[in-house]
This record gives C-alpha cells, structure tokens and sequence, in this order.
C-alpha cells in the first residue's frame, strides 16, 4: 500500500499549505483532492450488475411490498458499514473537496447520493444538499434539474415537497438548454400540474425540445437515429397491472427477444426446413436487438450475408416465400451499407445490395432505401430524379417510410398531395411525419390546433427516450434487484410526461393487494405520490391505471372516489372497470345496492372483453341468486328484470357447472327435472321453484363462485417478495400467473 502512504503525505503536507495560502489555492487544492477521489472510484464499478435468474434461465424482478424509513435508515447504516475503506477513503477525499468548493467533487457527491453510483447508499438530503452548492457555485443545466426533481418529488418523504420550487429550479435548468426541463414544463402546462394548465406554453417548450432532437436525429446515419426505447410498464412483464390478456391497453413491450418466435412456425408441410426464414429472423434479432441484448450488427450482416450466398445459389428453385425472405436479408445488408452499421459506409456496396434485393422481390421498404441512398449519397451518386422514381414506387406499397419521403420531396410541386402522404405516414406514427405534420396542422379551432401540434410533439419528443431520459439505467437497476433507484429513474421520466413511467413509478410504489392480503405497507408519502402517478397515468388514457386508481381508492375504503374512477374507466370501454363497478352495485359500496344495474355492467364487461366470458358468467349467476333471494325475501333491492335472459340459460348454467365440477357431471346431467331456464313460464311472478338438487347446485356454485370471485379481484401483488422466507416470485419472461376476469 505505498500508494496510500504517500499519499497520505502529500494531502497532509497540501492541507498545511492550504491553510497558509487560503483561498487562491483552495482551488488547486480541492481540485487535488477531487483527482485523487477519482482515481480510487476509478477501479470501483459504476453499478453492480448481478441479476437473480431463476431455473427456468428467466430474469427474475423483485419488488418489495412494504416500506418502512426505519427499516431503511437500518439498511442505510449496514450499507455504510460494509464499505470498503476505498470507498471511504474516496468519499472523505470528495467531501473534504466539497467543503473547499469544489463544484465537480459537489456534483459527484449530488449523483451519489441520489443515484447510488459506487454502490454508495443514497441519502435524499445529502443529494440535494451537494446539488443545491452546485446550483450556487455554477450554472449547471443537470443540477439545476436534480434539485427540481427532488423538490418537486421529495424523493418519497425524504426530503420536503415544494412544487414553486421545483419549477423555479425546472426554468433555470431550461435557460441552460435542459431539454428534460422543457419536457417537464411543457407537460406541467399542458396538464396543469403546479402550473396553470396553457397549451400555448405547453407547445413553446414542447416545440424547443422536438426542434433540438429533431437536429441529433438528422445527425444520425441516413434514415434517422436508431432509438432503442426503454419506455415500458414494469407490470407488463406479467401481462399488465391486471395479469396477462386481460388489461385494455396494448402491452408496452415492444422489443422482447421473443417477439418474433411466433413466425418461425415451422412449415407446415413439415418436410422442407424453414432455412431462410429463420435465418432471417435470426438477422432481424441481432439487427434489432431486445431489451436485453445490445442490436448486434457485426453478427446480422453476417447472417444475412450467409442467407444471401445461400439464396443467390439455391434462387431458381426456391418457392416464393423463401425468395422473399432471401430479398429481405440482402435489403438488410444494403441498409447496413447504407447506414454504415456493422461496416463502414459504402454507396456502391448500399446500391448493389438493394438492387439485388429488389431483383428478386420488390419490397417498398428497398424502393425507400433506394431513394435515401439517391437524395443523401455522396455527389457521384446523388440523383433527385431517381430519388423521387424510388420514393413513389415505394410510397405505392403499404411501407410508411417511402409515403413520407415522397410526400417530403413533392412537398414544393404537390402541397396537397404530400400533405396528404405525410398525415397518412404521421397517422401511422412515423416518427420524422409526425414532426413534420406539426408545420401544417390547421382545424377552424385554435384551441384545437395547439392540442393537436401539443400531442404531437410529445409523441415525438417521447420517442427520444434513450437520449433524454434515465429509463434504460432504471430497467437495468430493476433486473439487478435495486428498485429503489429505478424508482428515480422512472420517477424522473414520469415527471418528463411519460406516461410509461408514471405507471411504473406508482407500480414501484404501491402494488395493489388481493382480497386475502394485507394492503401494502406504506408511508404516507409514498402512497401519495403513488396516487398521484397513477392518477396522471390515467389522464392520459391509460384505462388500466383508471381502474387501478379505483382500486387503489378502494382499497382506501374511499368509495365515492373508487366509483368515479371505475365510472371513468367503464366510459372507455374498460372490461375490468364494468366488471368491478358491477360489482360494487352488487355489493352497495358507494352507490346503492342495484342488481339491475350490476348485471348491466357485467354484461358491458363481457362485451369489451371476450376473456371475461367465465368471470362475467359467474358473476351474473352470483347475481342472480341473490336477486331471487330478494325477491323471495321481498327485499327492496331493485333486481334483474326479465330482459336478456335469452342469452343465458339454465343449460348454461349447467355447463359452468360441468367445467368446474367435471366428472360427477352426468348424475345431475341425467336428472329429469332440468328444463331450461327459459322454459319456466313467465307468469309465476317469480316465484320459481327448485328442487332441493337445484338448489344444492346453485349453493356450490355460489361458493365456487366466491372462491373464484376473491381469485378474480385479486390484483395481484406481483412482483414481489416479503420477507426473507416468503419470496413470491415472479419471472421475467411473461409466463407468471394468470387471473383472467
Ligand atoms: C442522511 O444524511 C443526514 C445528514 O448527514 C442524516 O441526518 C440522515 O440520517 C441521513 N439519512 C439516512 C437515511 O441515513
Ligand atoms: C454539470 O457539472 C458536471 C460536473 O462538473 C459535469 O460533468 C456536467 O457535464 C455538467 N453538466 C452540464 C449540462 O453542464
Ligand atoms: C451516476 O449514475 C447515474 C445514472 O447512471 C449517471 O447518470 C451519473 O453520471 C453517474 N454519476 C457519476 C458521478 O458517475
Ligand atoms: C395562443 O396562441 C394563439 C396564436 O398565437 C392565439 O391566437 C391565442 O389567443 C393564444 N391563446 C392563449 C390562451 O394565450
Ligand atoms: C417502379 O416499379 C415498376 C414496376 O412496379 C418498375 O417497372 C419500375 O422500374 C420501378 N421504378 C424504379 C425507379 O425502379
Ligand atoms: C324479481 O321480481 C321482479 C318483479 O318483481 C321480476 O321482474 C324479476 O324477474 C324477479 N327476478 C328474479 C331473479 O326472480
């Protein structure tokens, strides 16, 4: 450790002089000691990066349920102490530089203590603190950002909450060019949080922020950056908030690794290999990349290149299909020439490849890249004539890219043409169309327009996310296990308008308990800020999170509140909220007991959603044996009336009755006293009679019913685990457990 010794006189022998020369060299000394806390953290990794991988070779996420600051104050403690005296050694070096106004040695402890950097535990006040110098001794755009952030969140009770603040903080990193300030204050506008809701605001910023990614995306290579998103809803890895299939917006994840396994069904004449299929989705793997594996291009071109030598041999004999497969490889392999991914950029190459490929099948997608490779080549290639031949032929097939150019390129011939071409490409969400459709949005109403330009922009801005935001080092911080520093991360993007992010944020935070749980255990200040995520995620027309938020009211025993959000939530067609707004006049929570309306809310529930068929089914035959057993007992509870019942009849009843209690089937099956439900005159004034075996049958449904019921409710507290022995997993793959409604 000779190292150290020396070191040790060299910092005692600078702090004497220090003393002596005051000020002027305080600089140079605290600039010393900061270089020399970088080179301790130099050889400490950034973020350790372990995940949890379970036997089925998945990624396991977990979430803690309950939260507790004593606890963590505990953690916090054992945290510290198990510091190696590296760390300690580099983090005394930094605060001593601080204490000397050292602005970078501030910053660093800043990003320490809120990020964890170094697997240093974090301190919210100790971040906001060393932010805050920062923020006094320079203008730096991403301290000015932290310390909004902090105020504006409290790091969940760390720290105080004060929204001025916040935005004071927001606009001066927005005067350095912050472009996630102008983000937050656009949404802040737009939305009205903290700030008075004005679109025309909302657009200045938002209009600032797309205008500079506009520029960084026209840097990239032709066609555009490539933007691999991070913006995802951490419960969809088990199928969103309300299990797989059931909730009522598409699932955020769009870059899987096995997002294309369902076309390599094998051929189904089951003799000929699917050779160039597969290869093919092999280059489009690598090309592409997932969230957990980086886009591989060195390794696409060369499977692509292997499918083409293939191909070019075999091609007289090849069935269509595979042809177009084999043109799709050799089309990769031009773009890559095109973009100089994987090789270095070659036109003539680009060119040969994409010809090639359209030789054998024209896809539009060629036809486009043609046309980039025309408009944007090097002088001895550059041919707008051809350009525009490409663009249109492609802009003939469905390929939204070639619309969009060749709207582009006839913009000044054939304005209403290309405006045209543009709205379909921008419809379709074609990112630089919906940029562009911004410069002519016009409708009769003003107010309009901006919302419209507003939407707009955000989409567009949003798509920068690996550019602007913190989510990709908050997924990774989840699949290593640290879901409090995801937790900012999120929480960072939420505050930035992502709507993703405000349902992961509330999701980190607060997970709903089943009926047979015990609610999470939470402070105060985090529950808030969960309704408050998820309650932002809901305005921007996340259904689920509307009925969550219902749920989370409810689970409040807040029901007014629930019966608003599930109201909300059933006025956009939400299975889930019909279902458990029946459920609610089933039960008089809320609202009064109204049978008649419960079913009417069932049956929207089955309408908008076909997998609610069983959960509907039982729930109605629920109803309906309490309906009868008000009417019989003669209470005032407003029932089922007589309509619809054509759609379910008592053999209906019967089958439900058969899939949940099979085998002993055919005993009740023979009894002759069945007729059907509808068959039962009319005219008895409701007053039917079962037998004592129909009755024994309506019991068990009734409890199977009860059973299945709590099953159904149960919003599954996911991902999670609680305590040390009690570890209820879920994995990361997406086959976790299903609750259909
Ligand atoms: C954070 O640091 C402050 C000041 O050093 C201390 O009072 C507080 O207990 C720390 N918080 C935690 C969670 O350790
Ligand atoms: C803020 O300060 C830190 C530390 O000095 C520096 O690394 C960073 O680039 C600065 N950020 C901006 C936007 O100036
Ligand atoms: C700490 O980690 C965050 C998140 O990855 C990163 O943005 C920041 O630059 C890191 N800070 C330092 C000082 O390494
Ligand atoms: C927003 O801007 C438009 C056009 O500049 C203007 O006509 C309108 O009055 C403004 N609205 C508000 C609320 O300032
Ligand atoms: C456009 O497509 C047609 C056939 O669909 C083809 O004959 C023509 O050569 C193509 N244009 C260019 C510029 O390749
Ligand atoms: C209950 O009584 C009402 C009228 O009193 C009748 O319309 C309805 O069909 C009855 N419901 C059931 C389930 O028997």
């Amino acid at each position: 450790m000779k190292w150290k010794f020396y070191f040790l006189v060299t910092s005692f022998t600078l702090l004497i002089l220090a003393n002596q020369f005051q000020s002027e060299d305080d600089r140079s000394l605290s600039d010393l000691l900061l270089n020399q806390a970088l080179d301790i953290l130099k050889v400490i990794p950034q973020f350790e990066n372990q995940k949890t991988i379970n036997e089925e070779d998945q990624v396991v996420i977990e979430l803690p349920m309950d939260y507790d600051f004593e606890v963590q104050k505990i953690i916090h403690d054992l945290q510290l102490a198990r510091l190696t005296s590296d760390q300690i050694r580099a983090k005394e070096l930094l605060e001593e530089s601080s204490r000397l106004g050292n602005v970078e040695a501030n910053f660093i402890l800043g990003d320490i203590n809120l990020y964890g950097n170094y697997s240093y535990p974090t301190n919210g006040s100790l971040a906001l603190k060393h932010y805050k110098k920062v923020t006094e001794l320079s203008s730096n755009a991403t301290a000015f950002f932290n310390v909004a952030f902090i105020y504006s969140t409290g790091l969940f009770g760390q720290t105080e909450i004060n929204q001025a603040k916040a935005n004071l903080y927001y606009n001066l990193a927005f005067q350095e060019g912050d472009l996630r300030a102008a983000m937050v204050l656009g949404y802040r506008y737009s939305q009205g949080i903290s700030l008075p809701e004005d679109c025309n605001k909302s657009l200045y910023y938002y209009q600032y922020a797309a205008n500079r990614l506009k520029d960084i995306y026209d840097s990239g290579p032709i066609g555009g950056l490539t933007l691999d998103s991070f913006s995802i809803r951490i419960a969809d890895f088990n199928g969103g908030v309300y299990g797989k299939g059931v909730g009522d917006i598409p699932n955020s994840l769009q870059r899987k690794a096995s997002r294309y396994d369902e076309l390599l069904v094998p051929n189904s004449l089951g003799s000929e290999e699917p050779l160039f299929n597969s290869i093919y989705i092999k280059v489009l793997n690598f090309y592409e990349g997932s969230y957990l594996k980086p886009r591989d291009f060195k390794s696409a071109h060369r499977y692509a290149k292997y499918a083409m030598q293939q191909g070019m041999q075999q091609l007289s004999t090849l069935i269509d299909l595979d042809k177009k497969y084999v043109a799709k490889c050799i089309y990769i392999i031009g773009r890559m020439f095109l973009r100089g991914e994987g090789v270095t950029q070659d036109f003539a190459q680009a060119l040969v490849h994409l010809k090639k490929s359209i030789d054998i099948y024209p896809f539009d997608d060629t036809y486009n890249e043609l046309g980039m490779a025309y408009e944007f080549g090097p002088e001895n290639v550059r041919d707008l004539e051809k350009a525009e031949a490409m663009y249109f032929n492609s802009s003939e097939g469905p390929g939204i890219a070639g619309k969009y150019n060749y709207g582009r390129l006839i913009y000044s011939k054939d304005q209403a043409k290309a405006k045209d071409l543009i709205s379909v490409a921008a419809y379709h969400l074609y990112l630089p169309a919906v940029y562009h459709k911004v410069e002519f949005l016009e409708t009769s109403d003003k107010t309009k327009t901006c919302l419209m330009a507003v939407n707009n922009l955000k989409y567009y801005v949003e798509k920068f996310d690996p550019i602007i935001t913190s989510l990709e080092w908050a997924f990774h911080e989840l699949i290593f296990g640290r879901s409090d520093n995801a937790l900012i991360g999120y929480s960072m993007a939420a505050e930035q308008g992502y709507e993703s992010a405000q349902a992961s944020a509330g999701y980190i935070l607060y997970q709903l308990p089943s009926l047979l749980e015990e609610p999470p255990i939470i402070p105060p200040e985090r529950k808030k800020m969960a309704l408050n995520y998820i309650t932002r995620s809901s305005a921007q027309y996340n259904v689920d999170s509307t009925v969550f938020l219902g749920d989370l009211y409810f689970s409040d025993k807040d029901y007014d509140k629930a019966v608003a959000a599930y109201e909300a939530s059933s006025m956009r067609g939400s299975s889930q909220g019909n279902f458990n707004l029946g459920w609610l006049y089933e039960n008089g929570h809320g609202v009064d007991k109204d049978f008649h309306l419960a079913k009417r809310y069932y049956d929207l529930s089955l309408l908008s959603h076909s997998k609610a068929y069983l959960p509907v089914q039982l729930a109605l035959l629920r109803l309906r044996f309490k309906s009868l057993v008000n009417n019989l007992t003669g209470g005032k509870i407003n029932s089922i009336d007589g309509e619809n019942q054509e759609s379910r009849t008592w053999s209906d009843w019967k089958n439900l009755y058969k899939k949940i209690r099979g085998q002993n089937l055919e005993i009740i099956e023979n009894h002759p006293d069945h007729t059907d439900f509808d068959d039962v005159p009319q005219d008895n004034d409701g007053e039917m009679t079962f037998d004592s075996e129909d009755i024994a049958v309506l019991l068990f449904l009734v409890l199977t019913l009860g059973l299945f019921f709590l099953v159904q409710w149960n919003q599954q507290r996911i991902i999670r685990n609680r305590g040390v022995n009690n570890q209820n997993r879920a994995n990361f793959e997406f086959n976790f457990r299903v609750f259909a409604i």
